[in-house]
């Protein structure tokens, strides 16, 4: 394990598990429809690469960069859209596909945007979902695993960027971000943090 690892949540042959059950239970649902998997980057990579191995179904996959603007203590909800999809989507089933729902700024802002778009059907598939109170609710439809509200990284989840290529989810250690503190989020931009 990782020096800056406190906890190992989920180990690698957990994660690709879980993931072979979520490509069944999508490769039932979506039969016989023109599939887009919309991933988000960064976070999202490791596991959109292992849950599109997992489909066995004909699909797209394309990717949006988003990033949200404000500091680290005020959740504005405000999104830029760093990198758009390459096309429309009006004639396809849209699936997003994200690492982790934390606050759930993130996806309420790309749903709402998508759905303007009018895909065939828009759904959400989430590896993790912090338990934790939120202004909106997020509808996933498909779900890895439910998790406490803990700073956690590995398997595309960083801190400062780092730590993405963990192949597990770990909780890191307080001593690594300086306190005893959690950091607000663990995306906020690496300037706030260096
Ligand atoms: C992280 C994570 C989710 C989002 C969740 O991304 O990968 O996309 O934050 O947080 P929220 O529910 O509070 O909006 P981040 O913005 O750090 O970019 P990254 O994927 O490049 O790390
Ligand atoms: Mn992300
Ligand atoms: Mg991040």
């Amino acid at each position: 394990m990782h020096e800056d690892i406190a906890e190992v949540l989920f180990t690698e042959k957990q994660i690709q598990e879980r993931i072979q059950e979520l490509g069944r239970q999508i490769t039932e649902d979506y039969r016989g429809k023109n599939v887009l998997l919309l991933g988000t980057l960064k976070g999202a990579v490791p596991f959109i690469a292992d849950l599109a191995r997992a489909i066995e179904l004909p699909l797209e996959i394309d990717y949006m960069a988003i990033s949200s603007y404000g500091n680290s203590t005020q959740s504005s909800g405000i999104v830029r859209i760093v990198k758009d999809l390459e096309g429309p989507i009006d004639n396809k089933h849209v699936l997003i596909i994200e690492d982790i729902i934390d606050s759930g700024l993130t996806l309420a802002y790309l749903v709402d945007m998508l759905k303007r778009r009018n895909p065939l059907s828009l759904r959400i598939c989430a590896l993790l979902d912090k338990e934790r109170p939120r202004a909106k609710t997020v509808p996933v439809d498909y779900l890895g695993f439910s998790i406490p509200d803990k700073f956690v990284v590995g398997y595309g989840l960083d801190y400062a960027q780092y730590y993405r290529n963990l192949p597990y989810i770990g909780i890191l250690k307080p001593s690594v971000y300086g306190g005893t503190e959690e950091p607000e989020k663990e995306h906020s931009s690496p300037a706030e943090k260096r």
